[in-house]
């Protein structure tokens, strides 16, 4: 199963504001969230982030399985396109490979993607970086105990102002 992380970021490394906004990421940077999600055929996101965009109106996200993680039993409102779990990173790689998956598509926010990272579970990442410093908010990688190298497979300019950076995960 191949892991891929996808998120929009402020130069800075903040992932949304304070008030958990990241309305503010750019039209390509939401084009290449729909068609890396809508190619893996899921999402896996944390409890935040789903009560965040329920919020804003935006799920189900695409044409996707969301998978949304929490050790709570929250409230689906959307039927089976929502899986709610609290299963951990590995259970949940390993049901979405039962499912016939074989790439998992992770969305954050930045405490579901420190859950992944820290059990080394990621094999690639791709950082939409926008043109914005943010001086609070919620961080892409929320703080633990880590530390990960990456390589660059490749950097690009996504709009004027945009700048994409796809990393492959160096397991050691
Ligand atoms: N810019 C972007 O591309 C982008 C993308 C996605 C999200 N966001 C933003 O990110 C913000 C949310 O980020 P966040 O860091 O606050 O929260 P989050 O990672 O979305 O959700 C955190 C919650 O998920 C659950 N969780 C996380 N790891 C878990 C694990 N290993 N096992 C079980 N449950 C786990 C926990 O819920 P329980 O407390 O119930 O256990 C935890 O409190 C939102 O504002 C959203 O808009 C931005």
């Amino acid at each position: 199963m191949k892991v891929i992380l996808y998120m929009g970021i402020s130069v800075n490394g903040y992932i949304a504001r304070e008030n958990g906004d990241s309305e503010w990421t750019s039209e390509e940077d939401l084009k290449g969230f729909e068609y890396h999600s809508k190619s893996a055929g899921n999402i896996i996101m944390g409890k935040n982030t789903y009560l965040y965009a329920s919020r804003a109106g935006l799920l189900p996200f695409t044409d996707a399985l969301n998978v949304v993680v929490s050790h709570e039993q929250i409230e689906n409102k959307y039927g089976d396109k929502v899986l709610i779990t609290n299963q951990t990173p590995k259970e949940i790689l390993k049901t979405l490979a039962q499912k016939g998956f074989v790439t998992a598509f992770l969305a954050g926010g930045g405490q579901l993607n420190t859950s992944f990272i820290k059990e080394n579970l990621l094999d690639e990442i791709y950082l939409d970086v926008e043109p914005l410093l943010l001086g609070k908010g919620i961080k892409v990688f929320a703080e633990g105990n880590f530390d990960i190298e990456l390589e660059l497979i490749e950097s690009k300019k996504l709009n004027k102002n945009t700048v994409q950076l796809h990393y492959k995960v160096v397991h050691i």
